[in-house]
């Protein structure tokens, strides 16, 4: 086994906060803590460029150096996240603006409008510099771009990025012609007579148009993204062999994390599970699998997460012993390579001196940096998981165009919201031990035998056929409501909803009837089956007609009682099943249950405990069964064959694992 075969452990190193004494000794109290890599360098602006084009890199060489001697390998940041306050002074115009003209300020960070020439100007010159400075320092291991991006400015709505916004409209539409089709402008008298006169989706009296504003969530991701290959140019040519990454944020709206992971040599990601929430897992579950989807199953990096509390939400929960484990292990369960934290050390002032580090205010005598050191020592026990891979029968689509679509206002229903639905989707498949791939709607989806697609609003031609192939060839599709009902410029497709999935679903969708706030609507399952499908639903329902689909349920109350809310429809080889509500969860798992095992897609581990999530990595040589017990009490697991748990060296192999709340076991034969 090559010794570069390792999960990595480690966190952010911000060390220009503290003075040089404290740098030997974080090198000696990381190899306690068995910190292999740190991403350094993330807001080293100010401290290497004090100056425009005045580079102070001496202090920035010794803490290479340092770490490079203590063996512990650098994640490299571009240090181009908060840029210096001269930039400003000197160019007051990278400063990004809101959607009703305030400018936003430094004084905290990401104060760049992502479209501003000048500030890519001078984080490219910054980038180039470093590359050049460090290609061949040995602890270099790969490069952080930016951080975050998207995270506090998301969309700019200044000139500059108005100048921005026409260029690219120009690039995307040819004419102006084309620009008031797409953008349905005869509607209030909105058509242009030239490009010049469009304008960011700014603060309007009512409702902006709805087009304008989902190009504008492309353009604005777009511009974020072109700030990052500004960078990744510099870094590709400076140090070619050098991998690179930047750090996603889950559920992040504003970046398509299906078009970044396509520039990206290892995708990385930041998660903060919130122990006030029961359900936390869930929402780290489906983000997990994406990063793991992402690049095709390549492992991934839990690039940040929280030792214990953070200190952004309202309120702030540490996290109870076992927790920061059990949630670390979920990473590497779902395929990642790398754990690291923000952060190492605890900040003694600025914004957060109250968010928790591996080592924390009172140092290391401490319960955080005990579990901390734990973790790390436990991770380091099991380097063969690295490199392992997943194998998923189960794929869940979702499209980042759709998600802008479905979110805009002036809709049936406003309540609809991307993440939540998606996560109930995945949580049904999570529950029964079922791993699930997350892929945009353009992936070929035939080594699938299920195919979920949770809410896709905004369903292209191509696409939409793509799915009626893939059922024609023997697939099992699962559909729910809103889906297919708008083209790439949020037009409706007519001829009753939804048009392009008509024939393969079986059915029409007359009309929507969104429920009020609160309200239940009981389903029932038809007769002649076991009313396993029966329950509630709430959110929305819709007046389905039949078109060779069967109804599986139907509504039982309401204006809608008796029309179908779940049917089934055999097309070509396959099946397509629609859900035309929101089923509460547990039907929902009962639903997913029905058609899973129609689809022959079955668990890793059968009969799993409630609260228990199961998970396989492999390779040719070898096979690791993650179990991890996110409830709150004991759960017994029986598994095929007797096991030994390779987290507990010395312990004999068994067939039943009594894993205690928050407890881990990795199992081999
Ligand atoms: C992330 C960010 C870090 C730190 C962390 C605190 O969003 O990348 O720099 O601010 O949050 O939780």
């Amino acid at each position: 086994m090559s010794a570069d075969r390792r999960i990595h452990f480690g966190g952010d190193y911000n060390p220009e906060q503290w003075p040089e004494e404290v740098w030997a000794e974080d090198t000696q109290l990381m190899k306690q803590a068995g910190v292999t890599m740190v991403t350094a360098g993330i807001f080293s602006w100010a401290r290497v460029e004090p100056r425009p084009g005045d580079y102070e890199f001496g202090w920035f060489d010794r803490v290479m150096d340092n770490l490079g001697e203590a063996g512990v390998r650098v994640c490299l940041a571009t240090m181009t996240a908060s840029p210096p306050p001269w930039l400003s002074r000197l160019h007051p115009e990278v400063l990004p603006e809101t959607e009703d003209g305030r400018r936003k300020w430094p004084g905290g960070r990401q104060h760049y409008c992502p479209s501003s020439p000048r500030y890519r100007e001078y984080a490219t010159r910054l980038v180039e510099r470093l590359a050049a400075r460090y290609a061949e320092h040995p602890a270099l291991q790969l490069w952080h771009v930016g951080n975050e991006f998207g995270c506090h400015t998301r969309q700019c709505f200044c000139d500059v990025s108005a100048a921005d916004f026409r260029r690219w409209l120009r690039e995307r539409y040819g004419t102006v012609e084309a620009l008031n089709d797409a953008w349905s402008t005869a509607f209030w008298s909105q058509r242009y007579d030239t490009f010049e006169e469009v304008l960011p989706p700014r603060l309007a009296p009512t409702f902006a148009n709805p087009a304008q504003q989902l190009d504008y969530w492309r353009f604005s991701d777009d511009a974020l993204r072109q700030c990052y290959l500004a960078e990744l140019d510099v870094l590709r040519r400076v140090t070619p062999g050098v991998p690179v990454t930047t750090n996603l944020m889950p559920h992040h709206k504003p970046v398509d994390a299906f078009e970044w992971a396509r520039h990206q040599d290892v995708m990385s990601l930041d998660f903060y599970q919130d122990p006030f929430d029961p359900e936390t897992h869930l929402g780290a579950a489906v983000n997990f699998d994406l990063m793991r989807s992402a690049r095709d199953g390549q492992p991934w990096m839990l690039l940040e997460q929280a030792p214990s509390a953070v200190n952004w939400r309202a309120r702030n929960s540490p996290k109870p012993p076992g927790t920061m484990r059990l949630w670390s292990w979920q990473a590497v369960a779902q395929g990642a390579d790398a754990v690291l934290y923000f952060q190492w050390r605890q900040s003694r002032g600025g914004a957060e001196k109250y968010h928790s580090a591996m080592v924390p205010h009172a140092g290391t005598d401490t319960r955080i940096f005990r579990e901390v050191s734990e973790l790390g020592r436990e991770l380091a026990s099991v380097p063969d998981i690295a490199g392992t891979r997943s194998r998923a029968d189960a794929a869940l689509l979702t499209d980042w165009n759709s998600w802008w679509a479905l979110e805009l206002d002036s809709h049936p229903s406003t309540a609809l919201d991307q993440t939540l639905i998606n996560r109930a989707h995945h949580a049904a498949l999570l529950q029964a031990g079922v791993p699930c791939d997350i892929l945009p709607p353009d992936r070929p989806l035939e080594s699938y035998k299920l195919v979920v697609v949770p809410n896709l609003y905004l369903l292209s031609e191509e696409n939409a056929e793509r799915l009626a192939a893939y059922v024609e060839g023997g697939g099992h599709l699962l559909v729910s409501f809103f889906s297919g009902i708008v083209d790439d410029c949020d037009r409706v497709q007519l001829g009753g909803y939804p048009a392009r999935l008509r024939r393969l679903l079986g059915l029409r969708v007359e009309e929507f009837w969104p429920l009020e706030e609160c309200a239940t609507l009981s389903v029932a399952e038809v007769a002649g089956e076991d009313g396993e499908l029966s329950g509630a639903a709430d959110l929305w329902s819709e007046a389905v007609d039949l078109e060779g689909a069967e109804a599986v349920a139907t509504f039982a109350e309401g204006e809608l009682a008796g029309r179908p809310a779940v049917t089934r429809h055999v097309h070509g080889s396959g099946t397509a099943w629609y859900v035309a509500t929101r089923l509460e969860p547990s039907l929902m798992r009962r639903l997913m249950d029905r058609v899973r095992e129609a689809a022959s897609v079955h668990p890793v581990l059968p009969g799993l405990p409630d609260h228990v999530q199961a998970t396989v990595r492999e390779d040719e040589e070898q096979r690791f069964l993650f179990l991890l017990n996110h409830g709150a009490a004991e759960a017994v697991v029986e598994l095929p064959e007797p096991m030994r748990d390779r987290l507990r060296p010395g312990s004999e192999a068994v067939s039943t694992v009594n894993l205690p709340a928050r407890g881990v076991a990795v199992l081999q034969p």
